[in-house]
């Protein structure tokens, strides 16, 4: 049996800050109701979505001591690629030159955990390294006139490298959902922007994230309270914190970056994750369950054992 362990990280936002002063200049808000009712203070925008995943990525290299060419497989989670075909990943992957293969995920919002389930099934199939990355620009298929949106998106990227190790690895448990049947809540025709049914979203998302994550937990042979950190999907610090209260986690046992970021999709987990990690707040035999939630509906946990 192989596993894998995440032996880098990286992260990279584009310069550009937006506060919510800045946005309440040109629409009808304001700071206060965009920090009470989501918790985001600002935000980053700009960019390109392949040239954030790049620098996360080369970040995450540098820090694993590890080269392009010691990747084998590059999974890289989106739902804003820089063009329909090729895939972004294909775009990175030039950039970078690493080995193997390389392809995308589009499961929104949770598209970070569905990769690194799929890497760590790649691990257990024979897969050295694995260079996994979330990278989005959110801003770039947002009506900035639409205030309910363009209040709450962000952009950035961030990386992580997973290595094979023999026995489990980090990974111990997951859960994957979708239901199609819900798209409409928040979809993105062609050439078109983003459309949210926030209210709806809202209802249903503390209930799939507690599920999901509950199903993990328990896959795990674990409980909540041994869980060290809680890197939910920040969509809203009201979802957040809705969640982790039924999960029975204490504040100070979650990662919260919205403020910071707002929400940049693919990329929410791993920025948390890779602060989390530069902030020091993850140790080796930490606990750590990661939850998300987004457009599909799509849905997912893994519970790692960090550092395996
Ligand atoms: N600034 C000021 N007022 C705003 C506003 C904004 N940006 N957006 C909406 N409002 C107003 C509404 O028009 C409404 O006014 P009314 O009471 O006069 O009709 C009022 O604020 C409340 O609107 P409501 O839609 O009920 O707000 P909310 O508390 O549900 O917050 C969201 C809106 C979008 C922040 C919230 O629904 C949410 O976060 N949903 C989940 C979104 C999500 O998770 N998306 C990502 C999935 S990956």
């Amino acid at each position: 049996m192989a596993g894998a362990v995440t032996i880098g990280w990286g992260s990279s936002v584009p310069d550009n800050v937006v506060t919510n002063d800045d946005l309440a200049k040109r629409l009808d808000t304001s700071n206060e109701w965009i920090l009470e009712r989501t918790g985001i203070r600002e935000r980053h925008m700009g960019g390109v979505t392949s040239e954030l995943a790049i620098a996360a990525a080369k970040e995450a290299l540098a820090s694993a001591g590890m080269e392009p060419g010691d990747i084998d497989l590059l999974v890289l989670a989106t739902t804003t690629p820089d063009a329909l075909v090729p895939g972004t990943s294909a775009i990175v992957q030039g950039a970078l030159g690493t080995r193997g293969g390389a392809f995308d995920v589009n499961a929104a919002c949770s598209g970070f955990i569905y990769s690194l389930v799929a890497a760590h099934g790649f691990v257990l199939a024979g897969s050295k390294r694995v260079l996994l990355i979330g990278a989005e620009t959110l801003s770039s298929i947002t009506d900035m006139n639409d205030r309910t949106l363009a209040v709450i998106v962000g952009d950035g990227a961030a990386a992580v490298v997973l290595e094979a190790v023999p026995g489990q690895g980090e990974l111990l448990s997951w859960n994957l959902g979708a239901d199609g049947l819900l798209r409409h809540l928040l979809c993105c025709e062609h050439g078109g922007y983003l459309f949210m049914d926030g209210k709806e979203i809202f209802r249903r998302a503390v209930r799939i994230v507690v599920d999901s994550a509950r199903e993990a937990i328990v896959a795990a042979g674990v409980t909540s309270e041994q869980v060290d950190l809680f890197v939910p999907h920040q969509a809203n610090v009201r979802i957040i914190d809705a969640a982790r209260e039924r999960l029975g986690i204490p504040e100070e046992r979650a990662m919260v970056t919205i403020d910071r970021y707002g929400n940049t999709s693919s990329s929410s987990i791993p920025l948390a994750l890779v602060a989390a990690i530069t902030e020091g707040r993850l140790h080796a035999g930490d606990l750590v369950l990661l939850s998300g939630f987004g457009a599909g509906m799509t849905w997912g946990s893994a519970l790692l054992r960090w550092g395996g």
